[in-house]
């Protein structure tokens, strides 16, 4: 089986790209600012590229991880790039896993599930829900996986370990909040299900992949410093409520269809990290 992971260079491509290599996948990727060995070069804002790399690949499968959080080409790269890389693989019959988030929700609730419409109410979330209208319209059979954060690479920190640690040496001034409650997944057992899920063409549509327990932010910052020996009491505790804009609040994500479909176990955090 051949595999083209779009963003190789990223917290979750890096992953991927590694276990897919370990289980004898044939694995292509690519990076767009940070290059990475055997990786291509793809702007997924270039559909002349993206259309030449997947038939020039002709992958199998096709995980697509690449995206910005915020700046001027959002809506570009994240939705009419996913949008792009969707028509691709329907040209050239490539499966496709698009990666999406808990940040489509308004977070008025929590516990969301695949049956629970997108409302987004910040800019991300609506470029997020967005790309997940455009693949499904461009490719029906699209598996859409929603997640939230990511942590527990075999590669190294991501941001939400750096960020904490960084903090609670002094080294960096920001307030968790106490009052934001995701869902999140270490990116080893989140890259072993979209293997498992990859193949699976009678899996489209919404799929939430994301840890088994509800955290708050500052909870989980704690539990990342206690977790590499880091004296957790310098870390300052925030209120998204207090913030001038509206920030989602809850957007934990309920996987339980997942469970009952994977054979990979999606941890709660609390799992991953006192272990
Ligand atoms: N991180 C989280 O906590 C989180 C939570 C929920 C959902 N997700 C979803 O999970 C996916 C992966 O997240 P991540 O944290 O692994 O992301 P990441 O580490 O920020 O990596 C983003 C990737 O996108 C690539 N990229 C950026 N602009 C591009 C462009 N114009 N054309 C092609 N590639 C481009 C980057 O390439 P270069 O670095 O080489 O420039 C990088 O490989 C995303 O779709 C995100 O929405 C993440």
């Amino acid at each position: 089986m051949k595999l083209l992971v779009t963003g190789g260079s990223g917290f979750l491509g890096s992953e991927l790209v590694r276990q897919a290599s370990d289980g004898g996948w044939e694995v292509a990727a690519t990076y767009r600012s940070r290059p990475v060995e055997g990786a291509v070069p793809l702007d997924v804002t270039d559909a002349d590229a993206v259309e030449a790399l997947v038939a020039r690949v002709r992958p199998d499968v096709v995980v697509h991880t690449a995206y910005v959080l915020s700046g001027p080409a959002l809506w570009q790269i994240t939705a009419d790039g996913a949008a792009a890389v969707a028509r691709a693989c329907e040209r050239h019959g490539a499966r496709l896993v698009h990666l999406s988030s808990d940040l489509v929700f308004d977070g008025r609730r929590g516990g969301y599930t695949e049956a629970d419409p997108p409302r987004p109410v910040i800019v991300y979330g609506e470029a997020k829900a967005a790309a997940e209208r455009l693949v499904t319209a461009a490719c029906p059979g699209t598996l859409v996986v929603r997640t939230s954060l990511l942590l527990d690479s075999s590669l190294g920190f991501g941001p939400q370990e750096a960020r904490p640690l960084a903090a609670a040496r002094g080294k960096l001034d920001m307030g968790f909040f106490s009052d934001e409650l995701r869902s999140p997944v270490s990116v080893r057992d989140l890259a072993a299900a979209l293997l498992e899920v990859g193949p699976r063409r009678d899996l489209a549509g919404p799929l939430h992949l994301a840890g088994a327990d509800t955290i708050d932010r500052h909870e989980l910052a704690r539990l990342v410093c206690l977790r590499h020996g880091v004296d957790p009491a310098p870390l300052r505790a925030a209120f998204a409520a207090d913030l001038p804009e509206l920030r989602p609040l809850d957007c934990s994500l309920d996987s339980s269809r997942a469970a009952a479909l994977l054979s990979t176990r999606l941890r709660g955090i609390r799992e991953v990290l006192v272990a």
